[in-house]
């Protein structure tokens, strides 16, 4: 078997990155510094398979400025918004992602940020650090029931799937948006009511949770307009991709008091959060912790040495996306 040679951007968990240095003739990153930009196009010219991770953006440039042997952009991540997907298919440089392995996890921070924003524990926690909590009264710290609540799903993949059954345990009623609409016996296993109008599923939600795939069809496909469409007792949720939302326009909403409330895993401009954000109380931030678990974390890196070592030999990709 041909020995690949193989960069790979960032440290990967341990388990992860001994099994690729045993496989392939690897550049492991394991002081997980970033690779300076004339590093980066000097390496391309001499591999045959980059990993990069969402941290990494793949542009044209370097695409086109890679050598002739790179035939595979083996993403760390289910996004692949980071690479440039038609230089790739331009260039004959396949593309593999990491489905599958990180659905519940990143379904589970988005049920934690729903829950967060709704019932407001962080400032309370907060608050009690400061030395402020002066003891249990009546009406402290209330936040919003989600019990018997609206959720509108916007993107019924995996994530979406693996959200509406968390919200279905918490009571919650599961309208869902999806460019695909699922088959019947899966809405009723989901109890998830398709709509096929995106403006009226969002008109009437008390927390909108987004779970799209980020491309140009969902570049700010929460814009200025659809935000206006939600209530002002309503929460959005955001644990896909930050330009989905026009940043801009929900900062507005968030300090108009336009809407309830947010709660962001991604951002547009990462890991540049916009600090009128930071200034708000109505918005919870994590820092893109959707995946951050070391179960999920590793199995996306042995998604990732699967596909490497498909192309290695000659196999089909497993997890082809261009
Ligand atoms: C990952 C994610 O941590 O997989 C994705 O698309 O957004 C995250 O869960 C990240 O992409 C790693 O590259």
């Amino acid at each position: 078997m041909k020995r690949l040679k193989v960069l790979v951007m960032r440290r990967l968990p341990e388990a992860v990155e001994t099994r690729i240095a045993k496989l392939f003739d690897a550049a492991l990153n394991p002081a997980d510094s970033p690779l300076p930009q004339d590093a980066f196009a000097e390496a391309l010219a001499e591999v045959d398979a980059l990993v990069p991770s969402v941290a990494n953006p793949v542009d044209a440039a370097a695409i086109a400025g890679a050598g002739p042997r790179l035939g595979l952009i083996a993403n760390f991540g289910v996004g692949v918004d980071n690479i440039d997907l038609e230089a790739a298919r331009a260039r004959g440089v396949a593309v593999t992602n990491t489905p599958g392995v990180l659905t519940e996890d990143t379904a589970d921070i988005a049920l934690a940020l729903m829950l967060m924003a709704a019932r407001r524990p962080g400032p309370a926690e907060r608050a009690l650090r400061a030395g402020a909590w002066a003891g249990w009264g009546p009406t402290d710290q209330l936040g919003t029931s989600l019990t018997g609540k609206r959720l509108a799903i916007v993107g019924m993949g995996r994530i979406g799937q693996a959200l509406a059954r968390r919200a279905r345990a918490l009571g919650m009623h599961v309208d869902y948006h999806s460019r695909r609409r699922l088959a019947e016996a899966e809405e009723e296993a989901l109890d998830a009511r398709y709509r096929g109008e995106l403006d009226a599923m969002l008109a009437e939600a008390d927390v909108v949770s987004l779970h799209a795939p980020y491309a140009r069809e969902t570049h700010h496909l929460l814009d200025r307009r659809r935000l206006g469409l939600m209530r002002r007792s309503a929460f959005l949720i955001n644990a896909a991709r930050g330009a989905i939302v026009d940043e801009e326009a929900l900062i507005a909403a968030l300090e108009a008091g336009a809407i309830a409330g947010a709660g962001l895993d991604v951002y547009v401009n990462e890991p540049h959060i916009d600090p009128r954000l930071i200034a708000l109380d109505n918005v919870v931030l994590l820092p893109h912790l959707g995946s951050a678990t070391v179960e999920t974390r590793t199995a996306m890196g042995m998604k990732v040495v699967e596909n490497l070592l498909a192309f290695a030999e000659g196999r089909e990709l497993p997890d082809r996306v261009v």
